[in-house]
């Protein structure tokens, strides 16, 4: 990304997050309301309840050309399964959790109790890190642990202890939205930090994207869509990786990939039977890696 300027996709993604609350039909896989208050004027407007004759036009278009439902069904999917994987671990007394490149990730609104425990921690590049703070109410900025890394150039282990994060005691990290983003050696090293600083039992939930080789021409075509969209951006893609080559870099950093659900399996756990147009992208996959 532009180290200048705070992450353009950061916002695209909790603004898709909303777009699901007003386009698709409740149950909603993932309500992130939330976020609204920290998006800028200009995409809070565009966000508006369609009345319902445009709603209509926007679903029949869909139906036919579902490239859109499957880029808000991948943003919503990945946060949804990442609810439930907290949740879980929330629920076996895990009392650390890290969210990895947060951009505008509404946890420490969600659930202000971790925060006000000190037990929340969002790591970010420090452009979209400033940004998200100045947005944040100021009360609930100063419960959350804030750690400035640019995954590129920085230890995140040494950061990490710094901001108080416990290495004894299991943490929960949650990495949404980025390792298509960086060089694939920062996603390793990435994964070798946490690994320095994990207890046994520490999990991390993520997402990836499968490279083209791997794809049918039109999950292809729909990524190549992609690829020119965030590189406007300036936030090209550099890392798609397929299971193998994830569960590889993973074990180098101490790290078993438990689960990896293909589109198919994802669509199957949370799609099924909905009556809308929501859809998911054959290239989206996520993953939960353990430490043993
Ligand atoms: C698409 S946003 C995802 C935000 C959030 N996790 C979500 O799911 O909505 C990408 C995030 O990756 C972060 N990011 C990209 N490159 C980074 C780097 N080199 N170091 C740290 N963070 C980075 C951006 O700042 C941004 O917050």
């Amino acid at each position: 990304m532009n180290p200048q300027r705070p992450s353009r996709t950061a916002e695209g993604a909790a603004a898709l997050r909303v777009w699901h609350t007003l386009i698709d039909d409740p149950p909603h896989v993932f309500d992130d309301r939330a976020v609204r208050p920290l998006l800028s004027g200009p995409t809070r407007l565009m966000l508006r309840n369609p009345p319902g004759l445009m709603r209509s036009a926007i679903r029949a278009r869909e139906r036919v050309q579902p490239e859109l439902a499957a880029l808000r069904g991948q943003v919503v999917l990945r946060s949804r399964f990442t609810e439930e994987a907290l949740e879980a671990a929330l629920a076996a007394g895990c009392d650390q959790v890290v969210i990895l490149a947060a951009g505008l990730d509404t946890t420490a609104l969600r659930r202000p109790e971790l925060a006000q425990a000190g037990a929340l921690f969002e790591v970010d590049h420090p452009a979209t890190q400033a940004w998200k703070q100045q947005r944040l109410p100021a009360d609930v900025a100063a419960t959350v642990r804030f750690v400035a890394v640019d995954f590129e150039r920085e230890a995140l282990d040494e950061k990490l202890l710094a901001a108080g994060i416990r290495p004894e005691a299991p943490m929960f990290v949650n990495w949404l939205g980025c390792t298509y983003y960086l060089e694939p050696e920062a996603v390793t090293a990435t994964l070798a930090a946490l690994g320095r600083v994990a207890a046994p039992g520490s999990q991390i939930v993520l997402d990836h994207w499968l490279p083209d080789a791997e794809l049918r021409w039109r999950p292809r075509l729909l990524l190549a869509g992609v690829r020119f969209a965030v590189a406007l951006q300036q936030e090209p893609l550099r890392c798609l990786l397929g299971a193998d080559e994830l569960a590889s870099r993973a074990a180098e950093g101490g790290w078993t990939v438990v689960e990896d659900l293909d589109a198919a399996q994802q669509r199957q756990r949370w799609l099924a039977g909905r009556t809308d147009t929501l859809a998911l992208p054959d290239f989206a996959r996520l993953a939960r890696l353990v430490r043993i």
